[in-house]
């Protein structure tokens, strides 16, 4: 078998036009949707994702403003940077890029936007509320994952699902998500014992760890859904998932490509995401 490849870039193209739609009426109401970036330190990745966050707003007619700050910045700078932007009507967006350095408490940072502008669905009050299944903003990786399976029309009521990785941007918030539509979840992570005997197992195979092609074709239940969302760099420069795209797209039935699968689909609902605060902020 040779699985299906689902197209990120493909999907992205269509949610992002009616994005775009929804920014143009918004701004035609007098409230154009607006998104505020903050960037510390020179990590080159993080560099790269929020250039193309701020590109994508552009396309979508979402305004963007972009925030750095040296590596060095004490982390008050930032904090009065946050509630500047929490109180400025014109943002309804506020996205703190991770990682950020070492003098910083992230958690700190994090709880200093408002969970009304917190559109990477990473405050405390978002997380508690997702976990309640009553999410305000769900984190736009796992969010965009499960616009990927909803567009190919896959159900997970009582499907195995397992997600390999248990951070708090993705592995967590993707168990809650699949929980949510009723799949039976297994959490996998670096203590496990017998990871390949879990994943064998699963329907839908969610792998976010950071690890190169650490999943490999043999690891996976022939006919499986495979959801790679990790984005590694190799020592050649190539972008590579953590799943072995080669031996792994010979058993599952459908597979997401890196880069080109996950990647565009979460830029894509943090668009999502301030369109929908703009919308809320509007009907206040
Ligand atoms: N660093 C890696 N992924 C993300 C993300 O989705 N949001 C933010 N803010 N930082 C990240």
């Amino acid at each position: 078998m040779t699985a299906k490849i689902l197209d990120g870039n493909v999907l992205s193209a269509k949610l992002r036009e009616s994005l775009r739609h929804r920014a143009a009426e918004l701004a035609a109401q007098g409230c154009r949707p607006g998104l505020a970036v903050i960037l510390v330190g020179e990590n080159p990745a993080s560099q790269v994702y929020v250039r193309n966050k701020i590109k994508a707003c552009e396309a979508v007619g979402v305004h963007s403003e972009k925030y750095e700050f040296p590596a060095d910045t004490p982390p008050q700078q930032v904090l009065d940077r946050i509630a500047a932007l929490n109180a400025d009507p014109a943002i309804h967006g506020i996205l703190v890029q991770l990682p950020l350095p070492p003098q910083f408490d992230e958690d700190e940072v994090l709880e200093a936007v408002s969970a009304e502008k917190d559109v990477d669905g990473f405050h405390a009050e978002n997380v508690g509320l997702l976990a309640q299944g009553n999410p305000r903003f769900i984190s736009c990786t796992p969010y965009g994952v499960m616009e990927m399976l909803s567009a190919e029309g896959i159900s997970l009521r009582g499907k195995e699902a397992v997600v390999v990785g248990r951070s708090n941007i993705v592995g967590k918030p993707m168990t809650l998500l699949l929980i949510g539509a009723s799949a039976t979840v297994t959490v996998c992570h670096s203590q496990t014992k017998d990871l390949a005997f879990h994943t064998r197992r699963a329907d839908v195979l969610v792998a976010a760890v950071g690890k190169p092609k650490m999943i490999t074709g043999d690891m996976i239940q022939p006919g499986a859904v495979v959801i790679d969302v990790g984005i590694n760099r190799l020592p050649d420069g190539k972008l590579c998932g953590d799943v072995d795209f080669e031996s792994a797209k010979e058993v599952a039935s459908l597979i997401t490509p890196v880069p080109g699968g996950v990647g565009p689909m979460t830029i894509t609902m943090l668009l999502a995401n301030t369109i929908e605060s703009a919308d809320r902020a509007s009907a206040k």
